[in-house]
């Protein structure tokens, strides 16, 4: 196992080369990839220090190039980059798409997202690498090897949806900042954010997914003690975008003014539903208090009643006796 690992950080580092090659040294990575990059507003620097890469229009690009270098096609199709069919028929994972590679905590390649160029509602915006023995989805943060010195500088971490984002936020000066990849936030992630610091600010898509995802993402951070701040962007966008119609100093201000911490995010956008409707007012203060339960200081659960008792205008008492009644039941 210990082999096959070593075997596929080398063949996954070689093929985020082919990648670049691809890119900037072939007329189709140039005309169709770079000028795709170019046309977003990302800069030489950016990608350069993300290795962004290009695979081309052509079945089996990749896996002709990697089997004359000698790789095996068993390993091959162990990385998932290349599967051969049995009729003997290859064809590569990632073909005409702009390619991410995704870096683990030390910097070696462990795979990619590959993202499509033209609109085409039936295929996948993204494709991103099968998970084999050294690259597993749910323990992943893209942009954690570039982000991790200023998320320690800074003691606070970023937390985006996407590859875009993390590069937009970098090429603005942002750089403490890491993505989920689109997947739900896992516990798995957030216990390599805390190795980094404990203040993580969500900044989800201004979209109802985003929301919903930021919802779910905070109680999970909030169970492993870490402090929760949340920023929402305007309806519709997402860090990436933000930030190619802001300058940077207009982004810093749009973060500072807005970020809140979590029960204020909740309670405004819940009070918006629940306007001056008790019973949705109840259900809103419930599910607070459930997301307050799940933190394990008892010093900072205190806090946060205190608080939403002054937000929710409703006595301190009634919110510690609901609070007390979820701990008992252990929910
Ligand atoms: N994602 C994915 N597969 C998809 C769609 C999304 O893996 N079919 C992941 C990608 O990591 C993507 C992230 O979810 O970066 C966020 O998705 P979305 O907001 O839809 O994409 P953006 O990152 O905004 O991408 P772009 O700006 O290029 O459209
Ligand atoms: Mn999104
Ligand atoms: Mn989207
Ligand atoms: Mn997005
Ligand atoms: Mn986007």
């Amino acid at each position: 196992a210990e082999k096959t690992k070593e075997s596929l950080f080398i063949l996954t580092e070689f093929a985020k080369k082919f990648y670049t090659n691809q890119l900037h040294d072939t007329e189709e990575g140039q005309m169709i990839g770079l000028s795709y990059f170019k046309e977003r507003g990302f800069s030489n620097e950016i990608i350069k220090k993300f290795e962004l890469g290009y695979s081309l229009n052509k079945w089996d690009a990749f896996a002709e190039f990697a089997e004359q270098k000698g790789y095996s096609k068993e390993l091959l199709q162990t990385s998932g980059l290349v599967t051969y069919k049995e009729d003997g028929k290859r064809f590569d994972k990632f073909r005409e798409r702009v390619i991410f590679p995704i870096y683990s905590f030390s910097g070696r390649a462990i795979g990619f997202g590959g993202r499509i160029l033209r609109n085409d509602a039936k295929a996948a915006k993204y494709l991103n690498s099968s998970e084999n023995e050294i690259y597993f989805k749910s323990k992943t943060l893209y942009g954690l090897f570039q982000s991790k010195q200023a998320i320690l500088k800074q003691n606070e971490c970023f937390l985006v949806e996407g590859y875009t984002d993390v590069l937009s936020m970098h090429q603005s000066g942002i750089e403490n900042v890491v993505a989920s990849s689109g997947t739900a936030l896992t516990k798995d992630q957030i216990r390599i954010i805390k190795r980094l610091t404990s203040n993580i600010t969500v900044m989800y898509d201004g979209d109802a997914a985003g929301i919903r995802a930021s919802f779910r993402g905070i109680d999970l951070i909030l169970e492993q003690e870490l402090n929760v701040k949340v920023l929402l962007f305007p309806d519709g966008e997402d860090p990436d975008s933000f930030a190619r119609k802001h300058s940077a100093s207009e982004i810093s201000d749009y973060i500072k003014e807005n970020s809140t911490d979590f029960i204020k995010f909740k309670a405004k956008l819940l009070l918006d539903e629940a306007k001056n409707d008790p019973v949705k007012k109840t259900e809103l203060i419930r599910e607070i208090i459930q997301s307050i339960a799940l933190i394990p200081s008892l010093i900072q659960r205190e806090l946060y009643v205190m608080e939403t008792a002054t937000i929710m205008d409703i006595r301190e008492e009634v919110l510690f006796k609901y609070l007390a009644q979820i701990l008992n039941k252990g929910e």
